[in-house]
């Protein structure tokens, strides 16, 4: 059975969605069937960054709503042919999913792929309870600023209160993302650190994204940046896809060259 990975977090426009296509590439080139999802109704944006908006004919409400079957909505992405992708509707109401309809969509990806990695929309409305009620994972992406760690520190308790694994006395497994680090203000005492962070959020970490403006020039072109593998953002989603096989990587991040070794292990 596949295993479902949420990606979330309080505040928006944190790279949650840069994250799941992302490390989606990363895990499907490790060898591991993927379905990328994109709960973001109404504002999709997936697509563009996994460059596959205009292989787009049906969406995720189109299979749960019986217009067209899951094989007919899935996207395969001719780079990375264990990539397959699930479109949000553009032209929907964001409040249109329905519990039971995407516990039965989950559980028939589950039957086919190793990850069902869900982008989350920004908020704590309907879209983003859809995607935590079915999580095994939830990864938290914040960026070092007080309004984004306080924002996720929100998001944690909503998670452990309302998804199907906490109704059932069992435990959604959570871990961290800190994105957009500026490793030279960390170190003039400008940014909060990673340990900063982790000291108020209290769950593990999972990765650390430099800044990086390679990112955008990679949305802009939709292709990945995780292709592009001399970039440091590239790097770090490595690393990430890399433990989230339960790998043990070194934290460390790169700052103009250098690697800064954060002398932590994710455990
Ligand atoms: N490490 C980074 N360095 C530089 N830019 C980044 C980084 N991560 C994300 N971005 C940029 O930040 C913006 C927001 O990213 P993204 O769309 O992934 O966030 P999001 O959390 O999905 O947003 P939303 O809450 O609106 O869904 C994008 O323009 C993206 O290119
Ligand atoms: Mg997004």
């Amino acid at each position: 059975m596949g295993m479902v990975i949420t990606i979330t977090s309080g505040k928006g426009g944190v790279g949650k969605s840069t994250a799941t296509g992302n490390l989606s590439v990363g895990l499907a080139n490790r060898g591991k069937k993927v379905v990328a999802i994109d709960f973001d109704i109404g504002l999709r944006n997936l697509d563009m960054i996994l460059g596959l908006e205009n292989r787009i004919v049906y969406d995720v409400v189109d299979v749960m709503e019986g217009k067209c079957n899951l094989n007919q909505a899935l996207i395969n992405d001719k780079r990375s042919k264990n990539l397959y992708f699930l479109p949000a509707s553009q032209n929907k109401d964001k409040n249109i999913l329905d519990k039971d309809k995407v516990k039965v969509l989950i559980e028939e990806l589950k039957k086919i792929f190793d990850f069902i990695i869900i982008d989350s929309p920004a908020g704590i409305e309907s879209g983003f309870e859809h995607a935590i009620f079915w999580a095994d994972r939830a990864f938290i992406v914040v960026t070092p600023e007080v309004s984004s760690v306080r924002d996720a520190d929100r998001v944690i308790g909503i998670i452990d209160a309302k998804s199907d694994k906490a109704k059932e006395g069992k435990e959604v497994q959570k871990a961290l993302i800190i994105n957009r680090i500026k490793p030279d203000l960390v170190k003039k005492g400008e940014m909060m650190s990673s340990d900063d962070v982790l000291s108020i959020l209290g769950i593990p970490l999972l990765g650390l994204i430099p800044e990086d403006e390679k990112i955008i020039t990679a949305t802009n072109s939709g292709e990945p940046v995780i292709y592009n593998k001399s970039t440091k953002s590239a790097k770090a989603y490595e690393r990430i896809s890399d433990r989230i096989l339960g790998k043990e990587v070194a934290f460390e991040i790169e700052s103009d060259g250098f690697l800064e070794n954060l002398k932590r292990l994710f455990k």
